[in-house]
């Protein structure tokens, strides 16, 4: 069974709360809710952490090798600046898709960069909550088959 890990950053346990207008209504619990149902249907095992700290983000990648197949990852604005968690995914090299609820691209231009995105497969940014089962899904298809 494939084992994917969904790795959240800063602020992100504050969905539901935090700026609804642009994050939707849904918490970080009904969120993983939705993606335990999808991964059910897949038959993937999946796992969830989040934290507000760079270097727990980078404990847990650490401790994802050989642990985890695949790693959804909402870094939150750690994506602008961290090159700590960048670094962290080269290390690992595990198969990872970038994630956010919001287009990120519509937003300030500080959100226009990721320093994460040369370490991983791709980009799914702006279709709220189901930016993370679309990844799954996208996840769950690149593990079958990953060069296609
Ligand atoms: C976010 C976008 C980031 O720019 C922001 O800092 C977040 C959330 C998103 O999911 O849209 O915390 O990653």
């Amino acid at each position: 069974m494939k084992r994917i890990l969904v790795l959240n950053g800063p602020n992100l346990n504050m969905l539901g709360v935090r700026e609804p207008g642009i994050y939707g209504n849904q918490s970080l619990q009904a969120i993983e809710e939705m993606l335990r149902a999808q991964a059910e249907k897949l038959s993937v095992s999946i796992t969830f952490y989040q934290s507000n700290h760079e270097g727990e983000l980078i404990d847990r990648i650490h401790a994802s090798l050989g642990e985890v197949d695949g790693i959804l990852l909402n870094a939150g604005a750690f994506t602008h600046y961290s090159y700590a968690i960048r670094d962290a995914l080269a290390a690992v090299k595990i198969p990872t898709i970038e994630l956010h609820l919001s287009n990120v691209h519509k937003r300030e231009s500080f959100r226009h960069t990721s320093v994460i995105a040369p370490e991983t497969i791709g980009i799914i940014s702006g279709f709220g909550a189901y930016s993370y089962e679309h990844a799954l899904n996208a996840m769950n298809r690149y593990l079958e088959t990953p060069s296609s």
